[in-house]
């Protein structure tokens, strides 16, 4: 028996082999599943008849080569147990999802081909006698991208969503809206696509070596049909959308569209510039009525229990200087600006509790008061998170710049991509620890979850998002699933190099460790 660790990517919480033969998968190894674990049997069988053209029959409990899953109503939410001998595979989960992660688990047992789209009927299909016991840490796993300043493919997003379930992600943040583009098609509001979808450039260049504008038009949007399909195709691998909804700020695409809702008599043009912008809402009854409006559709397009309505970046000066909004401050008895987001959100919540939906904000929402039943996104650091854990709220850890995966991954700028500045390389997401110590055993039990980032302006296409999330994400799927006592990052990176192979295989354009090239 092998004493290097078997190459699985999040680490099980346990994992021993069995000094027995190998189990060979053939053409007639049979699948049995039933109710809540047939669509997870269907899925393996689906990809397994990709990769070696094997049809495997279903259901015959006497078949001497199979694979059982098996329900166990005493494992935890999401875990499962998974079972390798050297004739029979069980896969034991007390849900869909848990048998889901554990069919995960059972294709990284496989060689790296088992992710192909060619059949390979020649290769030997063997997986090792294991067993093994897991379950996840938190329960919020997520990674965010930002469609906003640059419009991913339907297709591109697909196969990223594919790749996170294989990390045993379960949230997939879909930043759709800011104000360099509205991309989410609203059939109330027409024109927030048909013009705030576009723009006619970009920044080249950056900060210092800002050369001006590419000229070079940005449009797209996904259509309410695409997006419907997206979150049917993201449900089947028990990954959640949560669809951003940004305000009071970053709203400037969308009040390019609608000036009515700002507050300038005209407006600006959806921007073609990064960085904070003032453009704000105002607060108007008519512009509660036209959120209100956008937020019916969109919850009718993703089931996700949250909602995020961003929060971030909004600074007052439009505020400050509009005699309506000032009024408004006086007669609601708010202190000040911050006082005025903090009731704007308030707003939102009532809309989303309408709908059964709780929200989700960046951590500026803590300013001038947080909504009772508000999630945090901690972004800036730890406070946030801290101070949304000790008032009793929940929060999910997403601080920059450990899990910012727009950052650069090393400090050698010549040799990276450009990209928005920072630094979080493969190790320092990997060695992140998302409880922050400040906090009791208690207060700790708010922190959900934690999240990645991948923000825009300097990926502008599906490859270079790729490059930017992996291996970054295969970290983050440690953190979010180990225990906090999970092996140490050199155990990790042995086997990230078999793990690598699998991301080859499904051509994800990652990023080499530099660990290997230095080595
Ligand atoms: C953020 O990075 N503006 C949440």
């Amino acid at each position: 028996m092998s004493s290097t660790p078997l190459p699985l990517v999040p680490q099980p919480n346990r994992a021993e082999r069995l000094d027995q033969p190998d189990f060979v998968l053939s053409a007639e190894t049979v699948i049995n599943a039933s109710g809540a674990f047939t669509a997870t049997a269907e899925f393996l069988a689906e990809r397994l008849a990709t990769c070696t053209n094997w049809n495997l029959p279903f259901n015959a409990p006497t078949a001497k080569s199979r694979i059982e899953f098996k329900e166990s109503p005493a494992l935890p939410p999401e875990g499962y147990g998974l079972n390798v001998t050297t004739d029979v595979i069980t896969l034991s989960a007390s849900t869909a999802a848990g048998a889901f992660h554990g069919m995960q688990t059972l294709l990284q047992l496989f060689p790296p081909a088992v992710y192909d789209c060619q059949p390979r009927p020649d290769l030997p299909w063997t997986a090792p006698c294991v067993v093994i016991e897991d379950a996840p840490r938190f329960g919020w796993r997520g990674v965010m991208v930002d469609s906003s300043r640059y419009f991913q493919p339907v297709a591109a997003l697909k196969k990223f969503i594919d790749v996170l379930s294989q990390h045993k992600i379960n949230v997939f943040h879909w930043h759709i809206v800011d104000d360099q583009g509205w991309r989410l098609e609203i059939k109330k509001y027409p024109k927030l696509t048909a013009i705030g979808s576009k723009r006619t450039g970009s920044p080249r260049g950056h900060g210092a070596n800002n050369l001006g504008h590419d000229n070079k038009p940005i449009e797209g949007y996904y259509t309410q049909d695409e997006v419907r399909d997206l979150v049917a195709y993201a449900a089947a691998r028990h990954v959640n959308i949560l669809p951003e909804i940004e305000m009071p700020g970053h709203a400037q695409a969308a009040i390019a569209a609608y000036p009515e809702y700002g507050l300038l008599a005209e407006a600006k043009p959806v921007s073609c510039n990064w960085g904070i912008h003032d453009t704000l809402f105002n607060v108007k009854p008519e512009t509660f009525a036209f959120l209100e409006d956008v937020l019916t559709e969109v919850v009718t397009l993703f089931h996700f229990t949250y909602l995020h309505i961003g929060g971030d970046e909004a600074i007052k000066p439009q505020w400050e200087k509009d005699e309506a909004v000032q009024a408004h401050i006086k007669e609601h008895g708010l202190k000040d600006e911050h006082e005025l987001q903090s009731w704007f959100i308030r707003q939102a919540e009532t809309i989303l509790k309408k709908h059964g939906r709780k929200l989700v904000g960046w951590d500026e929402i803590l300013e001038g008061g947080l909504a009772p039943s508000a999630t945090v996104m901690s972004w800036r650091g730890l406070e946030g998170a801290i101070e949304s854990a000790k008032h009793g709220n929940d929060a999910i850890m997403c601080p920059n710049p450990f899990v910012y995966f727009d950052h650069y991954q090393s400090e050698t700028l010549s040799t990276e991509p450009l990209g928005i500045g920072g630094n979080s390389p493969l190790a320092k997401v990997h060695g992140y620890e998302p409880i922050p110590a400040e906090l009791s055993a208690e207060q700790a039990k708010h922190i959900i979850g934690v999240q990645g980032q991948l923000w825009t302006e300097y990926i502008p296409t599906p490859s270079r998002l790729e490059f930017m999330a992996f291996p970054r994400v295969c970290a983050l799927a440690e953190i979010a699933w180990c225990p906090a006592e999970r092996p140490d990052f050199a155990h990790f990176l042995t086997r990230l190099k078999t793990h690598l192979r699998r991301l080859d295989v499904q051509d994800v354009r990652y990023r080499a460790p530099l660990e290997y090239i230095q080595a």
